[in-house]
């Protein structure tokens, strides 16, 4: 359970307005790089405004958009459903990659220089991205809302290790399920308050998640039992620092621990939503997860990475997108560093994490 008890002192989500000259240029203001620094730490995401040229967010919406459509009834699409229900009870939330082509790669959502800037004054030099994909909220308030979860079901220090960055292409609010946010919550409660937390047990691995299949039934009831945060654990944040659900414009991103609670809201409105999403670990940090790249996008993601603010993309190349479409799914986030686990509570089992198998 959360140890803190008094009213939070800030309970509305920062945003940093980013101005154009910062946008352009890439060269965050030093006093926004400190408000979104402290506001990070203390609330668990901050969000910025203006980091993307709207033209780019209008062409990744138009053609996901489409592509929505045929995926909502593909049987390979993965839907983000954390709770195990019938289909009609849904998130009506998919798994939605951003396409490969290099010339639709664009810098500034792929590798924003801001938030490259904001992520390593946290993570540390040269931050790893392991994860590129989105997250497309069908219209129409299909499907329910996810339990209320943080984006981990292993053990975690306090610190943040893990950083996503979802880039919002067109406004998103309420009106169109933006997600259900427990501020703090990823600073002051710790994997304890987590249903997959137990003690170590015989034939557990204390450094070691086990993986789950997100494709078997006897797993999504499994999940359904191990997977979010405990209802005690709810019950007690709400009365001092209740969920918000922001209101965030198309071209911002916003930067979130993994650690923070949260639940996806389905869409009440009439027109899909789309929110693009990167993960980011430290350099010493042995995410085993890695972004499946056309070879054609090789010299686009290693300039990235040599640049003055860099993104280094852990990544492994193929001979075109669709052969990395191809590729299993991978989702585990959890560190491989020994020094990390020895560094945990080593009295409970290590958590688990999904594998796409
Ligand atoms: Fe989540």
């Amino acid at each position: 359970m959360g140890s803190t008890s008094e009213p939070l002192l800030f309970q509305e989500p920062t945003t940093v307005k980013i101005s154009e000259d910062e946008r352009t240029s890439g060269n965050m203001a030093i006093e926004h790089i400190a408000e979104a620094v402290i506001a990070l730490h203390r609330d668990g995401f901050v969000v910025l405004e203006n980091v993307v040229d709207q033209e780019h967010c209008d062409v990744l919406d138009k053609l996901m958009c489409e592509e929505a459509e045929k995926m909502a009834t593909d049987q390979k699409t993965i839907w983000n459903d954390n709770v195990h229900a019938p289909k009609e009870k849904r998130s009506g939330n998919m798994q939605h990659a951003p396409p490969l082509q290099p010339e639709l790669m664009y810098e500034d959502i792929w590798a924003n220089r801001l938030t490259a800037t904001v992520i390593s004054a946290i993570l540390g030099p040269n931050p790893r991205c392991n994860f590129a994909d989105g997250n497309t909220a069908l219209g129409a308030g299909y499907g329910g809302r996810q339990i209320v979860h943080a984006d981990m079901a292993y053990n975690f220090p306090q610190m943040p290790c893990t950083i996503t960055a979802n880039y919002y292409l067109k406004d998103a609010s309420p009106a169109n399920g933006s997600t259900e946010l427990w501020l703090g919550s990823s600073r002051d409660t710790t994997f304890r308050d987590h249903k997959a937390c137990r003690a170590l047990g015989p034939g557990d691995d204390p450094y070691m998640p086990k993986k789950i299949s997100l494709h078997t039934e006897d797993d999504n009831y499994a999940m359904e039992a191990n997977f979010g945060v405990r209802e005690e654990c709810l019950a007690a944040r709400r009365k001092f620092a209740p969920p918000v659900q922001p209101s965030v414009k198309g071209g911002s991103v916003m930067l979130r621990d993994l650690r923070l609670w949260h639940a996806g809201i389905a869409n009440p409105s009439d027109k899909t939503r789309i929110m693009l999403n990167f993960i980011h670990t430290p350099w010493w940090y042995e995410c085993p997860t890695r972004v499946n790249l056309p070879e054609n996008a090789r010299p686009l993601v290693d300039a990235w990475a040599k640049r003055e603010n860099p993104m280094v993309f852990a990544a492994r190349y193929f001979a075109d997108e669709a052969e990395c479409r191809a590729q299993q799914f991978g989702i585990d986030f959890s560190s491989r560093n020994k020094g990390y686990w020895r560094s945990l509570d080593n009295t409970l089992a290590a958590g688990f994490t999904f594998i796409d198998a």
